[in-house]
């Protein structure tokens, strides 16, 4: 597809958009709109805000796509996923190093098949639209055709995607290792390939330091020495026997968090999933090097992994994600995942505020990603996608949410009980990507 529409466009509907952190900037943080315009052109926000105020600046004959009473927001960005991993999830009975084995590894593996891993990146980039996923950071395997499929996948759909091909050279089956000299230059190669083509970056991906030796580790610092602004995205400190075994495999690192650091891994654009079971000096240090967590809820639950300390990320001012991590997450959907993420943190009593909910699929996403210049808010200038919510879709959010007097009273609920269900549709530089199909029982009643 791929389309441009450079003539204005306006869709006019609820509207809500952060323009910063709650925690920082507090009640001025959110732009809310109860009837709101989003205008659009050529792909990017030209205005937001009221009806009232912006219906008159715009020329009578510019058509509008009237939402009504439906939520129009950025669209929701997934800072942790795998691609290869859309059809096992719900795989039953493990914790993660045996589930590796069981369930991912194998999967994995049968991307070696060109047309598999075709097929599988489809789908997995028809989920992310389905469930109103804009923005992903992903995770593919070791094999660079699968990050080559992912990314021309992406790239028919001209969304703003993160990936690479994974870095293993150890503990894990044979057919799915590269050494540190193949993943150089299948790495190197991607890069040149995808790197800031249309709206795709990329991302150097060492799997986690239990399957990287200390020398693949080094190939990736170099990587991202040699790559001016690729990514770097792993997986860090997610239950406690991967962690102890990190510390047996790396015995003169002081912990899992100092692997990284050590190998010349942290830093801004560096997006470490889960950080579940890290220290307080592990969290500063991490806070201090610029890197973000992508924090991934119904994956620690389901794999019982462990309960991520939002307050402690919190003192510590860390950049966090919200991270589906399909397929050891339950859901695609971000929505699904503040739920549980909002669970977790009632366990450590901390409650995290719908705004900041909010902030965290979408323009805290975003941030994690260092993305924020582009994407997750309605600033003039930004990249237009976003996804329209019906909370109406369901029944019973529906009687929940009718009569909602503010933000949070709408959108609580919706974090809470809502899922792919309620995507009305998902658009990417204003062009529809995803619309969900009408019931003939909804179209009767409409
Ligand atoms: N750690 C290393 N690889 C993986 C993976 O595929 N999924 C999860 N949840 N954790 C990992
Ligand atoms: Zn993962």
């Amino acid at each position: 597809m791929n389309t441009t529409i450079t003539q204005i466009q306006l869709f006019r509907g609820r509207l809500a958009f952060m323009t910063g952190d709650p925690d920082i900037s507090g009640k001025r943080a959110l732009s809310f709109f109860p009837d709101g315009i989003l205008a659009v052109k050529g792909g990017f926000v030209i205005e937001a805000g009221s009806a009232a105020e912006l219906s008159g600046r715009f020329p009578a004959d510019i058509p509008v796509t009237d939402f009504g009473s439906k939520l129009i927001i950025p669209g929701l960005v997934d800072a942790h996923v795998h691609s290869s991993q859309t059809l096992i999830i719900a795989s039953y009975g493990e914790k993660l190093l045996e589930w590796l084995q069981k369930y991912a590894f194998p999967e994995e593996d049968r991307h070696r098949d060109f047309e598999y891993a075709r097929l599988s990146a489809r789908l997995f980039i028809n989920e992310l639209l389905r469930n109103g996923t804009t923005t992903a950071n992903v995770f593919t395997t070791v094999h660079p055709h699968t990050a080559d499929l992912l990314f021309e996948e992406a790239l028919s759909k001209n969304m703003r995607l993160i990936a690479g091909k994974v870095l293993m050279d150890r503990n894990a089956p044979d057919s799915l290792l590269d050494n540190p000299e193949k993943s150089w230059s299948d790495s190197a190669g991607l890069i040149r390939k995808w790197h800031n083509r249309a709206r795709l970056g990329y991302a150097v991906m060492p799997r986690f330091a239990i399957t990287s030796s200390a020398a693949q580790l080094g190939v990736a610092a170099r990587l991202l020495r040699d790559f001016e602004g690729v990514w770097m995205h792993t997986h860090l400190s997610e239950n406690l026997p991967e962690t102890a075994l990190v510390q047996k495999l790396y015995p003169d690192c002081s912990g899992y968090w100092n692997v990284y650091e050590h190998h010349g891994l942290a830093g801004p654009k560096s997006v470490f999933a889960h950080g579940v079971h890290l220290d307080d000096n592990e969290f500063g240090r991490l806070g201090a090097s610029g890197s973000s967590i992508a924090v991934c809820p119904s994956s620690n639950l389901f794999l019982g992994s462990g309960l991520f300390r939002f307050g402690q990320a919190g003192k510590h001012g860390i950049k966090l994600g919200i991270g589906s991590d399909i397929g050891a997450g339950t859901s695609f959907s971000v929505l699904a995942n503040l739920s549980e993420a909002y669970k977790i943190a009632r366990l450590g009593d901390v409650s995290i505020t719908p705004k900041k909910a909010f902030y965290l699929a979408t323009l805290g996403g975003a941030a994690a990603l260092s993305l924020d210049n582009r994407i997750g808010t309605f600033k003039p200038g930004f990249e237009a996608d976003f996804t329209v919510l019906d909370p109406g879709a369901d029944p019973l959010l529906q009687k929940r949410t009718t009569g909602a007097a503010t933000f949070s009273d709408l959108f609580f609920p919706v974090m809470m009980m809502g899922d792919n269900r309620i995507i009305h549709s998902t658009w990417i530089m204003g062009v529809p990507c995803y619309k969900a199909p009408t019931s003939p029982a909804q179209s009767a009643a409409s």
